[in-house]
């Protein structure tokens, strides 16, 4: 069904890119050079995960901004178009339908969950239009090789591995309980920790799935303490990361929780409370406080918002810089409307960025040549950060 509904919207874009519709007003190679050029960010900016996808919007919002005057100094008008995909696949695909489906757009920022970026990456791939992901971790994600693909994020083939290793070498701990929320990230995610962990010795005494936007999870806690696992790895988001944690204490049970980059947040306290306290996060890259290039974007963001970064802002930030980079390059290339997504996806993808981030190269499925992680401790109502980690160290 997915596979139709994509072929015709390939047809009915292309029609729409022949239609001679050409904002850039240019009719060929020969033709003027100059238009319109929008950058797209498809974010959750209601639901559950808004706080992210704000934050990440805001990030995206702001990279126009400072780039919008030498558009225009070349004769393009830059703009940004935000819609909402409230973390739901289905209205990933509608968006990631409208926004490919406007021939301005050059470029998408795309996606938190990585159960939206999965589907939704058939239409950016379809429509030729380059989509970077800020958040996405999922290993499937640039599995199939699209040139169209990418993400700053290091994966979660990585992330799962690093924490099954940080519980054993750092914690010390053997006997665990892992817990997912079903979804394509928090499942794969508590997959990839559950094998690794079995491989290095670590003893899983259960593997059970929670529904997204269940508030209740004592019957499953109840029977997850009978084991006396001295932890419990939860493989999801914020939300129902503070409910578990809250209702463990409430339970009685001291075991450690540890938890994802999707419980990376003030949500997390926010829900969980006190019972937060003691938690182990990990989150993508090194801290962003301790990244110097981050510097100029954290002071930047508090400044023009009134708030702190919290997580994957600069991540946000960064995919739009290398989208609007790669746009740049396009239009000093001599690229016209028409040619501006192929030239966009060329640049993008052999970029060497020097960003918030530091440098950020993609391999040849699109993913990030920055793999490594963060642990961090919630003290105190805030991330206390401990150590990071790459494979292989
Ligand atoms: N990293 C999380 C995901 O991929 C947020 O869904």
């Amino acid at each position: 069904m997915t596979r139709l509904l994509v072929a015709l919207f390939s047809l009915s874009f292309l029609f729409a890119c022949g239609g001679g519709d050409d904002t850039g007003g240019g009719g060929g190679d020969e033709g003027p050079k100059g238009g319109t050029l929008t950058l797209a960010a498809v974010l959750p900016i209601s639901g559950p995960n808004a706080a992210v996808g704000n934050e990440a919007s805001d990030a995206v919002k702001m990279a126009v901004e400072e780039w919008a005057p030498k558009f225009a100094e070349k004769g393009w008008t830059l703009k940004v178009k935000v819609e909402d995909d409230a973390s739901d696949p289905k209205q990933a695909m509608s968006a990631a339908y409208a926004v490919s489906g406007d021939p301005t757009t050059f470029g998408v920022v795309a996606h938190y969950n990585s159960g939206c970026f999965l589907p939704a990456s058939e239409v950016y791939h379809s429509a030729g239009t380059m989509a970077i992901s800020p958040a996405t971790t999922n290993v499937d994600i640039t599995l199939k090789g699209y040139p169209e693909i990418a993400r700053v994020t290091p994966h979660d083939g990585v992330q799962g591995e690093l924490t099954a290793d940080f519980v054993k070498n750092h914690l010390s701990l053997a006997k665990l309980a892992v817990i997912h929320d079903r979804t394509q990230y928090g499942q794969g995610l508590a997959e990839v920790f559950r094998d690794h962990g079995g491989t290095i010795g670590l003893e899983i005494l259960s593997f059970d799935g929670i529904q997204v936007g269940d508030k209740d999870f004592k019957a499953l806690l109840t029977k997850i303490r009978e084991d006396k696992p001295e932890a419990i790895y939860f493989g999801g988001l914020y939300d129902e990361a503070g409910f578990l944690v809250k209702q463990m204490r409430e339970l009685g049970m001291e075991s450690v929780f540890i938890s994802d980059d999707g419980s990376y947040g003030q949500d997390f306290f926010d829900v969980g409370g006190s019972a937060t306290e003691g938690s182990i996060l990990s989150f993508p890259g090194t801290p962003i406080d301790k990244l110097e290039p981050a510097q100029a974007f954290l002071a930047g963001f508090q400044s023009k918002y009134g708030r702190p970064v919290q997580n994957y802002g600069p991540y946000a930030y960064d995919a739009a810089n290398i989208l609007l980079t790669s746009a740049m390059g396009a239009v000093d290339a001599g690229a016209d409307s028409k040619g501006m997504r192929a030239a966009v996806v060329q640049g993008a993808r052999a970029i060497d960025h020097s960003g918030a981030l530091g440098q950020t190269k993609f391999d040849d499925k699109g993913d990030t040549l920055n793999q490594r992680y963060s642990f961090y401790k919630a003290t105190d109502g805030k991330f206390e950060y401990i150590a990071t980690f790459s494979q292989g160290e």
